[in-house]
């Protein structure tokens, strides 16, 4: 039987969204259409941004559809810098930090490398410490030394790797004291820890669909109502003239029933998880000898596994856990096959060989503790096969 412990890459489509987005696709009409097709795709987005609205706690008008978080990312980092970039002059610093997906990363680093040189981003990625945390203190140093040079700050609720926590409500209350707006990427966070935009004090979120049980293709950028931003795409004008593009109004539909899904779950499934993610982390230990879990000390995710293993290629155990049919991930880029070092973990101090030696499970709704067990059954094998590869090497 085939075992999926990859939901953080992608999770499959629940049921109920199935069912409701294969009978949408018969779905006729540009939501932007003046007739009545168009009127009926157009409610079925309004629909949608209500719903998710009410499960992210923010207002209807805060909510800007994208293709994903990708896409999220990027609107509110290019847009947030250009617009307070374009009212100040001096705002050019960004802070975030090394371990952030590449879709902030690349973002950043593309801000700081193109345009005249007076407009480019200045990066300041905060120091993170073996367990991927940083110093709300150093934070607060630098606001009240550089506040009126400060674009934006953009760090992630949680991170996609690690399961690793941050105190984004904290962030934002730090930052209000020096008006510097906050982005968060709570794309991995959404549907696993309570997400409330209202409650968090942030000026941008962004989501996506398809990390909790909706189909690839649709996320969205939480915009709060006093923020400005400049659009990266160009075309009709739609959301709001952020993002132009005809509307998904199937995908929005999808997204919005399966954030409601796993909102009204969320108690339940915290509670499941962490009981898996103990049996896995115990069971791990006893069966392998050097086996470190990374970030156990700190908030961590219930549904996210991060496991190390010295000596052992993580991508080796991972193509072996396959070929017995559990699929986990190590987490880091693949690019055309290849698998690198971690870059969350060598922000995290670790060695480029460390950083290679770690593997991620993840849980959706449906995982099962046979799941686990199977994983479990698989590990020893994969392991010594891995440890054979990491001494050949
Ligand atoms: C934390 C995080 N941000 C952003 C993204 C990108 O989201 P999408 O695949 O919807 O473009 C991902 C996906 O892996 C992610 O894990």
């Amino acid at each position: 039987m085939a075992v999926y412990l990859d939901h953080a890459a992608t999770s499959p489509i629940r049921p109920e969204v199935l069912l409701r987005y294969t009978a949408d696709l018969a779905l006729v009409g540009n939501p932007s259409s003046v007739h009545g097709f168009g009127q009926r795709a157009r409610m079925v987005v309004e629909d949608a941004r209500e719903s998710l609205a009410d499960t992210l706690g923010c207002h209807r008008s805060e909510i800007i559809f994208t293709s994903g978080g990708t896409e999220a990312d990027n609107l509110a980092i290019k847009g947030l810098f250009w617009a307070r970039n374009n009212a100040d002059a001096r705002r050019r610093l960004i802070v975030s930090a090394a371990s952030e997906h590449h879709a902030v990363l690349d973002a950043l680093e593309w801000l700081e490398g193109h345009g005249p040189a007076e407009q480019r981003a200045q990066l300041h990625l905060l120091e993170l410490d073996a367990n991927g945390m940083f110093d709300l203190a150093d934070l607060e140093k630098f606001l009240a030394e550089r506040s009126d040079e400060i674009a934006l700050i953009s760090l992630m609720w949680a991170n996609n790797e690690t399961g690793v926590v941050w105190p984004i409500a904290e962030v934002s209350k730090l930052a209000a004291k020096f008006a510097v707006p906050v982005h968060s990427d709570a794309v991995a966070a959404l549907g696993h820890v309570p997400v409330d935009f209202a409650d968090s004090g942030l000026s941008l979120m962004s989501v996506s669909g398809h990390k909790i049980g909706a189909p690839v293709g649709i996320g969205a950028l939480v915009v709060r109502r006093d923020v400005n931003l400049v659009p990266v795409n160009h075309g009709g004008g739609h959301e709001r003239k952020l993002r132009s593009g005809t509307l998904n109004a199937v995908g929005a539909s999808a997204f919005a029933l399966a954030a409601a899904a796993a909102s009204a779950t969320l108690q339940e499934r915290a509670k499941r998880d962490s009981a898996l993610k103990q049996k896995l982390i115990s069971g791990a230990r006893n069966l392998v000898s050097n086996v470190e879990v990374t970030a156990e000390s700190v908030s961590t995710l219930p549904s996210t596994v991060h496991l190390s293993f010295a000596g052992c290629p993580g991508d080796s155990i991972l193509v072996l856990l396959d070929m017995a049919g559990v699929a986990v991930s190590n987490g880091a880029a693949c690019q055309a096959g290849v698998i690198g070092a971690s870059h969350v973990m060598l922000a995290m101090g670790r060695s480029e060989q460390a950083a290679s030696e770690c593997i991620r499970i993840s849980f959706g709704y449906d995982t099962t503790e046979r799941d686990v067990e199977e994983f479990l059954a698989a590990l020893p094998a994969a392991y010594e096969g891995a440890r054979k590869a990491g001494d050949a090497a």
